[in-house]
């Protein structure tokens, strides 16, 4: 088994920087596609076999140093009583507006309303046993609530936002709500054999810093606090965090996750050497020429100088349309320039 990712997540000494992609399963691979073509999204998320086989893909295609398990933040939003669709974005036909709508949801009894997800997790346990290590995640609580809010993505986020300030006891019930969940959800993935988890937070920069420290960062906290953490790395990745690293990191977990707008050298300055650090590749530079890949891996790898604790990733994920020779290309990069 290669345990470089783990090593790593606890500032470890590691041979060659680890590296995976998030959303590295997805569309820009055929192999995806061809699977993909014969159900929709969710019911792959529902069959076992085919997520695991999906999940391993990306293993097995361009060299990652760690696999991560195939599902979406929104699978166990479903079972709380939400109708959820995807087309390709996430769509929910009943959104949350008001304390009726919150105190009709229901947390899911994790073995009972999410078994496609734990045994995804054990088969894939057994399949990349020699192989590498299996991340679990979630979404984090204010993300999660952002889709359930607004009921599909969006621009400005003005609906959960007007909630948080227009109606705060209903947006508290909320989160309540949605952290307890999260926080099951997530230790039933443990429990299942998932080696490290990943908390994605995708809307918290859309938050000044002071609001990300009122209405986001309680909820975090206690979720990541929850977590039956004994040997289990928590990656923390809130995109847009770049401005508020002192207060992102309050929430805790091992591994800060980094987005591309801020530079990897100076973000570890501000965080310090007691968490690792995740990132942060601007994804697009996966359409650049190989040369351009080349210099660019080496730029985020001269950032970090060195410095244990850092697992090599994109800033947010790949997107559909990257030649996968090119996420070849970036993996090998990486591994190459970064050898001991
Ligand atoms: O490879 C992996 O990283 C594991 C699988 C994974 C998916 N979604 C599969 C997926 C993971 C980790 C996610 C997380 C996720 N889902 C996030 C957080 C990460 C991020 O990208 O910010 C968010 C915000 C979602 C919600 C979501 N799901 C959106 C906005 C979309 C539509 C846009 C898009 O990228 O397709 C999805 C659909 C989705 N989730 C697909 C996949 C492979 C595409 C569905 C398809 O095959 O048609």
């Amino acid at each position: 088994m290669n345990t470089r990712f783990l090593d790593a997540c606890w500032g470890k000494p590691v041979d060659r920087t680890p590296v995976w992609l998030m959303r590295q399963a997805g569309r820009y691979l055929p192999d995806y596609m061809r699977v993909r073509s014969t159900c929709t999204f969710l019911e792959l998320c529902k069959t076992p076999e085919l997520a695991a086989e999906v999940t391993i893909q990306p293993v097995d295609i361009l060299g990652v140093d760690a696999a991560i398990l195939f599902s979406d933040i929104l699978t166990p939003v479903e079972p709380m009583g939400m109708k959820l669709d995807f087309v390709p974005g996430p769509v929910f036909e009943n959104p949350i507006r008001t304390m009726a709508d919150v105190e009709a949801l229901r947390i899911p009894q994790m073995e009972e309303d999410v078994p496609y997800v734990l045994e995804t997790i054990k088969i894939l346990r057994r399949e990349l046993a020699t192989k590498v290590p299996l991340i679990g995640f979630g979404g984090a609580p204010f993300t999660l609530a952002c889709y359930m809010v607004e009921g599909k993505g969006s621009k400005d986020w003005a609906t959960i936002k007007k909630m948080m300030y227009a109606a705060p006891d209903v947006y508290a019930a909320l989160m309540e709500k949605v952290t307890t969940m999260d926080m099951e959800y997530l230790n039933a993935q443990i429990k299942a054999g998932a080696q490290a988890i990943q908390i994605f937070d995708t809307w918290g920069g859309v938050l000044s810093p002071v609001d990300y420290e009122r209405f986001v960062l309680p909820y975090t906290q206690r979720l990541i606090n929850g977590l039956n953490r004994e040997n289990i790395p928590v990656i923390h990745f809130v995109k847009g965090a770049g401005t508020m690293l002192d207060i992102v990191k309050q929430a805790g977990g091992n591994v800060m996750g980094l987005d591309w707008h801020c530079n990897l050298g100076t973000a570890r300055d501000i965080i310090g050497p007691e968490m690792a650090v995740q990132g942060n590749l601007d994804p697009t530079v996966l359409y650049a020429p190989k040369d351009v890949i080349e210099r660019e891996v080496k730029r985020v790898l001269d950032e970090n100088g060195g410095r244990p604790g850092h697992i090599f990733n994109l800033g947010h994920g790949i997107l559909p349309t990257v030649p996968p020779e090119n996420a070849i290309h970036m993996v090998e990069c990486v591994h190459r320039l970064s050898q001991k």
